[in-house]
């Protein structure tokens, strides 16, 4: 754990486009909204992320979802406005690529959170 870094960490711009449209391929708005910015869901482009803002978090965040996360031993670190969970996606999602440019893409709408990419909030299990 701790190890997932997004390959476009230095191209954000670039690949942020392409991620909104998988984003918006995978419903990822009827939760959070088309700019990521919230809905019935947590915002995306705050400074409070629930198990941490890092790739690795993230990463497996949307891909196993917060019950898996949960059972490996992540706690919610931070509260957001809402609290549910957030469903699994790695098997919707067609590549880890599109994963991580649906990040890049969040990553555009919350500059901020680029300070703490390479930080793991926690690494339970380690
Ligand atoms: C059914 C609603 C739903 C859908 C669809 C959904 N999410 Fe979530 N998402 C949530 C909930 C609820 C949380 C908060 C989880 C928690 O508190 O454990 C969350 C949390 C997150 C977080 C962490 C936010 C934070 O503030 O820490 C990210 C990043 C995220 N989702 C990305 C995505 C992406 C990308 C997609 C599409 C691939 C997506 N979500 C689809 C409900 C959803």
């Amino acid at each position: 754990m701790g190890g997932l870094h997004n390959p476009y960490n230095d191209e954000i711009d670039a690949v942020a486009e392409k991620g909104h449209k998988i984003y918006l391929s995978y419903s990822c708005n009827g939760c959070h909204g088309g700019g990521g910015g919230g809905g019935m869901c947590p915002p995306l482009t705050n400074d409070a992320w629930v198990y941490g803002a890092d790739d690795d978090t993230v990463f497996r965040l949307i891909s196993e979802g917060s019950d898996k996360l949960q059972e490996q031993g992540y706690k919610r670190v931070r509260k957001e406005i809402v609290t549910g969970p957030m469903p699994p996606f790695g098997t919707i999602a067609k590549t880890s690529d599109d994963l991580w440019k649906v990040i890049a893409f969040i990553r555009s709408k919350n500059p901020s959170s680029m300070k703490k990419v390479n930080e793991p909030a926690q690494t339970p299990g380690q």
